[in-house]
């Protein structure tokens, strides 16, 4: 029988902090009407000391397995597509897979820039098409804020932080993800990168001292970039899925740049009913961007059993990807019963004991091994 990928949860978490374009004009040289008019941001999210890319990535997952009414301990596995881990290992992933008690479940990091999100979602509808896993948790999540030079008004405007989940499960019942087009240009690598803390530019008093630790971007030719790839990938996606242009109800675009979410819509010939934007309130977030746009696109009612949605994502790579969705749930979803809300909590708390007591483990065993050690070597 055939199998196919449907989205059966999601959930967003974004801080609560917000930074106008305004509080902006008082940090760098720079004003609310250059950055409304060039970009179409208005605001953005900024995590407080305590919120890092896991936290967030947790709190949207959760919304999405409660959406779903679905059991973390029986998740296959976790993709955590993210430009802003909270470590360089172990991966994002993991804490999330800690977090939920998803003792069943693989989990990985995937780094695919801002497209890491629809890359991840290429990556987790094929495991369950392909018959490996029937449920896959797909997360973009990204602290920006802790790579933004704040005295850089070229980029420290157009970022934002925040996560978005989605549950992936598989069905029987055809839709869901229907086509997927992936795409790089490692040629263009240094248009827009994190030059310093990796293996070639390893953490040092310089390249602290050289802002290597920042966002490095060259903003014209990533717009220009950014209006090549997105309608075409759009286009190949759609084509792949069979499906015509006409016959797209929703069109959801990384959002990075009004002025390139409306180049791609005039390419594609979408009235602007048929295209969402919601980077006015998050700026770009990312791979958080696109699952945080369908949240609020499902929560606007904008989309219903059937429709079928272009999901598009461009970024650092270069990369490029899309896919083409068949929305398969019925919406709105009802509430969980209370009980059920509480039963959930519960689960986290005893994943939370349950991670406590395994690390207490872990700290007693190397204890019981260095005095084994220390022993054996005073013989
Ligand atoms: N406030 C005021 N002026 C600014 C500014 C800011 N925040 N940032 C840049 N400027 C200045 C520039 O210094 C430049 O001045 P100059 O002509 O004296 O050198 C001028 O504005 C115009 O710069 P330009 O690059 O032509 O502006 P633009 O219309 O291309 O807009 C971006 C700049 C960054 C908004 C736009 O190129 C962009 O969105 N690029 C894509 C970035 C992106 O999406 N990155 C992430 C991809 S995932």
């Amino acid at each position: 029988m055939a199998r196919y990928a449907q989205i059966v949860g999601w959930g967003m978490c974004v801080p609560n902090q917000i930074l106008t374009n305004d509080d902006l004009a008082n940090m760098v040289d720079t004003s609310d009407d250059w950055i409304r008019t060039r970009t179409g941001i208005v605001e953005r999210r900024i995590a407080a000391p305590k919120e890092t890319t896991a936290t967030m990535a947790i709190r949207a997952a959760q919304t999405a397995l409660r959406v779903a009414n679905a059991n973390p301990a029986k998740l296959d596995l976790i993709i955590v597509a993210t430009a802003t881990p909270d470590y360089l290992f172990p991966a994002t992933a993991c804490l999330v897979q800690d977090a939920l008690g998803a003792t069943r479940a693989g989990a990985f990091d995937l780094s695919a820039g801002c497209t890491g999100f629809v890359y991840a979602l290429a990556v987790g509808s094929q495991m369950i098409i392909s018959g490996a896993y029937d449920q896959v948790l797909v997360i973009g999540a990204e602290t920006l804020s802790r790579i933004i030079n704040w005295t850089d008004r070229n980029t420290c405007v157009l970022f934002g932080d925040g996560a978005g989940a989605m549950l992936l499960q598989a069905s029987d019942v055809p839709g869901g993800v229907l086509s997927a087009v992936l795409g790089a240009d490692g040629s263009g690598g240094d248009l827009l990168m994190l030059p310093a803390g990796g293996s070639r530019h390893p953490a040092s008093v310089e390249t602290v001292a050289q802002g290597l630790h920042y966002i490095h971007m060259n903003g014209r030719e990533i717009f220009r970039f950014a209006t090549r790839v997105t309608a075409k990938a759009a286009r190949q996606a759609l084509a792949e899925a069979n499906v015509n242009l006409e016959d797209i109800a929703l069109f959801i675009s990384h959002q990075a740049n009004g002025r390139i979410i409306e180049a791609a819509a005039k390419s594609l010939k979408l009235p602007p009913e048929k295209v969402f934007v919601n980077l006015e309130h998050y700026g770009n977030t990312s791979s958080a961007s696109v699952p945080i746009a369908l949240c609020e696109a499902i929560e606007q009612g904008r989309v219903k059993r059937d429709d079928h949605l272009v999901m598009v994502g461009f970024g650092a790579g270069l990369t490029w990807a899309a896919v083409v969705i068949r929305w398969g749930v019925p919406l709105p979803v009802p509430r969980p019963p209370r009980w059920r809300v509480a039963w959930r909590l519960a689960r986290y708390r005893w994943a939370a004991i349950r991670s406590y007591l395994r690390r207490l483990g872990w700290k007693i065993l190397s204890a019981v091994i260095r005095l084994f050690v220390r022993d054996n070597g005073s013989d």
